[in-house]
């Protein structure tokens, strides 16, 4: 197509994709092209400001490797992740509220019993904490040989793969749920941390005078088979960042209560909670 305007562009662009094109590629294809275009003449781009967006992709490509995302950093903090894991992996049947996995999940944690402990190092500040709970399915029946797979940052802030000071492993474990569908381990209260902001999305955080504070958080990772896996955290009630989480991940439904435990307990808070899991079967004898 010759003549080329601001006002015929978009639809040339888009008609210059084949028609054996998947449809799905088609229908994504099709909606980015409008947006982005639109975007263009939304704020009226100027070249230099272009020039710099694609410096700034570019930086963003040079500090990924297979340890680090910085798309997926970037994604988190314009709320695109979990935008995505909202429309994606909405509760249908009354399950618990899901929220994004994050950039720190390891698999194969070691395997521990019922009620063990996840600190390999311990902190001169850390507070111990007894996670226990149940997992039901949405009947409200007990769901027993559940998966579990937990995983927190140490008092400094940092998660194990980030701090080589940290064992290997360190503040995860895998879990199963027993006869009644219960869990426990016990853990370090979780705290505050930064995600990482010394590349392309701390750059972008300074351009919207955004925070990269994430508030204290145990991530847990539930599956079995049969059932939709989930992917979750649970938040302290006390933390800080609770209101203005650098990646908009927090739900109310995911505040947990840390109590104080009682004395000779073995740890110094403790917290429960229940999940709720939904089962294939469910989801097919409701459709
Ligand atoms: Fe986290």
């Amino acid at each position: 197509m010759r003549n080329i305007t601001i006002e015929n562009l978009t639809d040339a662009v888009i008609k210059a994709m084949s028609d054996d094109i998947p449809a799905r590629n088609r229908e994504i294809m099709t909606s980015l092209l409008r947006h982005v275009h639109e975007f263009c003449k939304e704020v009226n781009l100027t070249y230099d400001e272009w020039t710099e967006g694609m410096e700034f992709l570019r930086r963003a490509g040079d500090i990924s490797s297979d340890a680090r995302n910085e798309f997926i950093l970037i994604a988190d903090i314009i709320g695109m992740e979990v935008l995505v894991d909202m429309i994606d992996k909405k509760p249908t049947h009354g399950e618990t509220v899901p929220t994004v996995l994050g950039p720190f999940y390891r698999d194969n944690p070691p395997v521990l019993p019922k009620g063990a402990s996840i600190i390999q190092k311990d902190f001169e500040n850390q507070e111990t904490l007894k996670v226990t709970g149940q997992i039901r399915d949405t009947a409200g029946n007990p769901v027993p040989g559940v998966t579990i797979d937990v995983w927190e940052d140490a008092p400094n802030g940092l998660y194990e793969q980030q701090d080589p000071d940290q064992p290997d492993y360190n503040l995860r474990g895998r879990f199963e749920t027993d006869a009644d569908g219960r869990y426990e381990f016990v853990c370090i209260r979780p705290v505050p941390y930064p995600i990482p902001y010394d590349g392309a999305a701390g750059e972008l955080l300074n351009y919207m005078g955004h925070h990269p504070w994430r508030p204290g958080h145990i991530h847990f990772l539930i599956q079995k088979d049969g059932y939709k896996t989930l992917i979750s955290q649970i938040y302290d009630s006390e933390t800080e960042y609770l209101d203005n989480d650098s990646v908009f991940a927090v739900k109310e439904a995911l505040i947990g209560q840390l109590k104080k435990a009682p004395a000779g307990s073995g740890s110094d808070l403790e917290m429960e909670f229940d999940f709720v899991i939904r089962s294939n079967e469910m989801l097919q004898a409701a459709e």
